[in-house]
């Protein structure tokens, strides 16, 4: 017998929003159990807004049995901790990317996960976005990927960006942390069955606004010599994010325009396959299908598709980028950890 599952938000900024009218917009299957924000004007709104309960504390929230599951919309350095803490209080819970700030604790929020049988998911959401899902099918088409280049440059300034972009621990080395922790993803999905055995990163600062590296570039090598380069940026005006994919019998090519403007993860993605634009849509959004993934997983006793069980190669080779960068080498990912 189907039941609804009762979701609660923590953290009503910016992408917290985005998985609040993800919910609203699948009331078969899920109910909004409450948000969780530690500013309680903030937390009094939102929640007045849409028609819910506020909770000041994670304990609070977590005092309330009535809640399933939990999505995280932090600062990256909390994602760790906090979902520890849902995870032994035995919810499920969906974190935004990334997962943590060091890959240890991701095998960390995995073993507690098995240990209190319940699901721990990344918030991989451009996986979700219905026209690169289906720009994914036509890679046996086009006999690839053999090369992949991802570019996100986006602009972030003091005025946009949340104050703790500001401080380095925080984010988990900044550029990385934040776009890293998507393309990187991307780009093994897109891989999915090949294997990365070499990382090589190099990141720099181009502004003094924030702490951490602001622009960067990763080339990850798989096990049968294809490459994948990802330039990443959040000091590029105008915002260009788009991917092109080649294989031997032709290219992908994709962008999304406005994913950063009003509610994140609403966009218009356009799919080109050798140069032919392809018929999609951006309804439902990405975050609307993540979130019915994450439910419909915890309906079905089954792993959802980003857990961190499923996504884990992702963080061990953002983690291998952070290590490439500092030291300014390629790292083996058959020797690394
Ligand atoms: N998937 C995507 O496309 C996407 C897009 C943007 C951001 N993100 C991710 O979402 C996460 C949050 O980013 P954001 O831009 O929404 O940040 P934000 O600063 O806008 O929101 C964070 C909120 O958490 C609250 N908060 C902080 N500590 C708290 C605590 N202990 N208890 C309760 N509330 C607390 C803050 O008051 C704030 O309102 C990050 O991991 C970021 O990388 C993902």
């Amino acid at each position: 017998m189907r039941r609804k599952i009762k979701v609660a938000v923590i953290g009503a900024g910016r992408v917290g929003n985005s998985h609040i009218q993800a919910i609203l917009k699948s009331p078969e299957q899920i109910e909004l159990g409450g948000i969780v924000e530690q500013q309680a004007a903030l937390a009094n709104e939102t929640a007045k807004t849409n028609n819910t309960r506020a909770f000041y504390s994670v304990e609070e929230a977590l005092s309330n049995t009535d809640i399933d599951a939990y999505v995280v919309c932090l600062p990256h350095h909390l994602h760790y901790p906090i979902g520890k803490q849902i995870l032994e209080a035995g919810r499920h819970v969906l974190i935004e990317k990334p997962l943590g700030i060091h890959l240890r604790e991701v095998r960390d929020l995995i073993q507690t996960a098995e240990k209190h049988g319940v699901y721990v998911m990344s918030g991989q959401s451009r996986r979700f976005y219905n026209p690169i899902q289906q720009a994914k099918e036509y890679l046996p088409a086009i006999d690839g990927p053999t090369n992949l280049l991802y570019n996100f440059a986006c602009i972030f300034t003091k005025d946009s960006a949340p104050v703790w972009w500001r401080e380095e621990k925080k984010t988990g080395g900044l550029v990385l942390g934040m776009l890293g922790s998507h393309s990187i993803d991307m780009t093994l999905w897109m891989f999915e069955g090949r294997r990365p055995v070499r990382v090589y990163c190099e990141t720099r600062k181009i502004t003094d606004v924030f702490e951490g590296d602001d622009a960067g570039s990763i080339i990850i090598t798989f096990d049968d010599g294809c490459i994948a380069t990802n330039y990443l940026s959040i000091c590029h005006s105008p915002l260009k994010h788009e991917c092109l994919i080649e294989g031997r019998k032709g290219s992908i090519y994709f962008n999304h325009e406005g994913d950063h403007d009003g509610v994140i993860g609403t966009s218009a993605t356009k799919v080109l396959v050798n140069g032919k634009q392809l018929d999609t849509s951006d309804d439902p959004d990405c975050f609307t299908l993540q979130i019915r993934e994450f439910t419909s997983a915890i309906l079905e006793n089954r792993q959802p598709s980003t857990s961190a069980q499923n996504v884990y190669s992702s963080y061990l080779v953002l983690e291998a980028a952070k290590e490439s960068a500092k030291k300014h080498q390629s790292i083996d990912l058959r020797e690394f950890i």
